[in-house]
């Protein structure tokens, strides 16, 4: 029996619209095309003929890479368009540069911002499927949705599962779109890292802050580890990347406080020596590539259902 999916959500700006059953949705379409694509099948035709185009107006090699595999994939044209190359840099503005998009004939765009709330903008001003590929420290739901699909692949249902987060919270959209993302599967979240970078504030988005490092790590299932987001940090944090290290970073004699079967998250890019040791980013434990490799099928799976809802299409799964 076929089963077929109808989906609303033209556009993905974050995380927090979706519903339990839209983010099962979500992970059972990454999951069809994941076990089809494991099982030989190297092409889908769902977004035949369409042209997707890559905004990415901020650096990136992982979201970029895998949105472009993800469209080739399902049988898309790409085009990826970075800030330095667009008519941007000749003070062309976001809302002209989106208008040229759309009269070029593009199907759906997908964007990478440094300013918080520019998805959303850009989603009111063009009639097109939108997809964030981060905005500023606001939100970066594929990344997030991702990650969750990797830590239910590996550890089942979140429900009452710990998940620590541990770094730069406060510029973090990862962070930001995580907590959403886990709250709403069941997940129980501890922040941890300097107090300057992991306010008490965050508690109200219904998390634990934790500045103990040795009490956020011991009891969690999975600990994902963010980089410390010099990009967006207007000021000083802590006395020297050094100093953070020293404090924070997550190095052998502090992985002796995980859980033997604790899995090692990072969305990348890695700081090898500075928030994680390098032997832990390669150890079983790790599961940073298998994030990556997951990040094709999630957004496989966005692209299909975003474009399904902007041409008010039925999705049939696809069937190994
Ligand atoms: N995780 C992530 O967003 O990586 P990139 O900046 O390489 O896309």
């Amino acid at each position: 029996m076929s089963v077929s999916i109808d989906w609303k959500n033209r556009n993905l700006i974050s995380i927090e619209p979706l519903s339990r059953t839209d983010l099962d949705t979500i992970f059972s379409l990454a999951r069809a095309y994941k076990s089809a694509t494991e099982s030989g099948q190297a092409k889908f035709d769902a977004l035949e003929g369409r042209t997707v185009i890559n905004l990415f107006l901020e650096p990136s090699t992982r979201t970029r890479l895998a949105f472009e595999i993800a469209c080739k994939r399902l049988s898309a044209d790409c085009i990826s368009i970075s800030g330095g190359a667009s008519s941007l840099s000749k003070g062309e503005s976001l809302k002209d540069t989106a208008q040229n998009i759309v009269a070029l004939g593009a199907d759906v765009i997908i964007m990478r911002h440094a300013s918080s709330g520019s998805a959303e903008y850009l989603a009111q001003t063009v009639d097109l499927p939108i997809i964030n590929a981060g905005d500023g420290s606001h939100a970066h739901p594929t990344q997030a949705l991702l990650d969750s699909f990797t830590l239910v692949e590996r550890l089942g249902d979140l429900k009452g599962k710990k998940v620590t987060i541990l770094g730069d919270i406060l510029f973090s959209r990862v962070a930001r779109s995580n907590i959403h993302c886990l709250r709403k599967l069941g997940a129980e979240v501890t922040l941890a890292g300097p107090n300057t970078l992991v306010p008490q504030d965050f508690e109200a988005m219904g998390v634990t802050v934790c500045h103990n490092l040795k009490d956020a790590l011991e009891d969690a299932d999975a600990i994902m580890l963010l980089r410390i987001q010099h990009e967006r940090q207007t000021s000083t944090h802590f006395p020297s990347i050094g100093e953070y290290t020293t404090s924070f970073g997550l190095n052998e004699r502090r992985a002796h406080w995980i859980k033997p079967d604790a899995i090692i998250m990072h969305p990348g890019p890695i700081n090898r020596g500075v928030e994680i040791d390098s032997k832990l980013a390669d150890s079983a434990n790790s599961v940073i590539l298998e994030q990556v490799k997951n990040g094709v099928f999630v957004r496989m799976a966005l692209l299909h259902l975003c474009h399904s809802a902007h041409i008010h299409s039925k999705i049939q799964l696809p069937t190994t």
